[in-house]
C-alpha cells in the first residue's frame, strides 16, 4: 500500500499524520511493516524520527534509487521504518519504486507546494491523504488540490480528506465538516478528525510518535481511530491481519 501524503498548503498536519499514522498502522495490526519515506527537501520527519547524531548516509534519493537498505529502523518502535530525506530531492520519479513486502505500507510525506515529483508520486499511489484545517481558507485550498489531483490523474476514489487541529467545541470547525460533508461526503471525507492537542506538538521535539510520547493522549486515539479508517475502506484483498 503506497500512501501520500500531501496538502499543498503548509502547516497543516502532513508530516505529523505520517509519523503517528505509520505508527498507529502497526499498533492496531493493519499492516505489518510501515515504511516512513521523508521525501520533503525540509527533512521534518527525518528530524523527528531520524538517528540523532551523524545524518544517515543513504537518503530518499538512494531509496528511490533502489537502495531498499536507505531504510533505518525507528527507535522504539517495532516493524516502523524511516526513509531520510535530502535538500537534494531528484526531480521527479524513476519508473519503477522499490518492490513492497507483503504487509508493508509506505508512507509518503510530502513537501507544501505542488511539484511535477509531488504529481509524480500521487499518480503511482494507492491512496492520497489530504490533512486539511477545519477553516475557510482551508475549504477553498482543498477544491484547488483536488483540481491539481484531477489533473494529475488520480482518481477521487482514491483520496481521503482529514481534518486536522479539530476542536469538537468550535462551531467553526463543524461546520467546515458539514461543509465539506455536503460536497465531498462519502468515503472521501474520513470520518474521523485529529483534535488539537498538545501532546502532538510536543512529540517531535522529544524524537518520539505519539505512542512514544503521551500513549494514553486524543493524539494516540485519533490517529488509531485514523489508522483503522483508512484500513477498513480497502478492499478484503488489500487487507493485512497480523495473525
Ligand atoms: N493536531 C495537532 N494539535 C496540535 N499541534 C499540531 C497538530 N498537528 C500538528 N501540530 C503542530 O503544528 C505544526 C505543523 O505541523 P506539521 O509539521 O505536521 O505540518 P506540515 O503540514 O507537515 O507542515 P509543512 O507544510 O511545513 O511540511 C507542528 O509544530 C506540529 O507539531
Ligand atoms: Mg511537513
Amino acid at each position: 500500500m503506497l500512501l501520500m501524503i500531501h496538502n499543498q498548503k503548509g502547516g497543516v498536519g502532513k508530516t505529523t499524520t505520517a509519523a503517528n499514522l505509520g505508527a498507529a498502522l502497526l499498533r492496531d495490526g493493519h499492516a505489518r511493516r510501515v515504511t516512513l519515506v521523508d521525501l520533503d527537501p525540509q527533512m521534518h520527519l527525518t528530524a523527528m524520527l531520524g538517528p540523532v547524531g551523524a545524518a544517515p548516509v543513504l537518503t530518499v534519493k538512494d531509496w528511490l534509487a533502489g537502495h531498499t537498505d536507505a531504510a533505518l529502523p525507528v527507535d522504539g518502535e517495532p516493524g516502523l521504518s524511516l526513509v531520510a530525506g535530502t535538500p537534494d530531492l531528484p526531480p521527479t520519479l524513476p519508473d519503477a519504486l522499490p518492490t513492497p513486502e507483503r504487509g508493508e505500507w509506505r508512507v509518503i510525506d510530502t513537501a507544501p507546494g505542488w511539484s511535477p515529483l509531488v504529481s509524480a508520486m500521487a499518480a503511482r499511489a494507492d491512496l492520497v491523504l489530504c490533512p486539511t484545517e477545519p477553516d475557510f481558507l482551508g475549504l477553498s485550498g482543498v477544491n484547488r488540490l483536488l483540481s491539481r489531483l484531477d489533473a494529475a490523474g488520480v482518481a477521487r476514489d482514491r483520496v481521503r480528506l482529514l481534518l486536522c487541529r479539530y476542536s469538537p467545541r468550535l462551531a467553526l470547525h463543524a461546520e467546515v465538516r458539514a461543509r465539506l460533508a455536503e460536497r465531498f461526503g462519502g468515503p472521501m471525507l474520513l470520518p474521523v478528525e485529529i483534535r488539537t492537542s498538545v501532546r502532538l506538538a510536543e512529540a517531535p521535539g522529544r524524537g518520539r510518535t505519539i505512542f512514544g510520547h503521551a500513549p494514553r493522549s486524543s493524539g494516540s486515539a485519533d490517529h488509531c481511530a485514523l489508522a483503522r479508517a483508512l484500513a477498513q475502506g480497502l478492499p478484503p484483498e488489500q487487507h493485512w491481519h497480523v495473525a
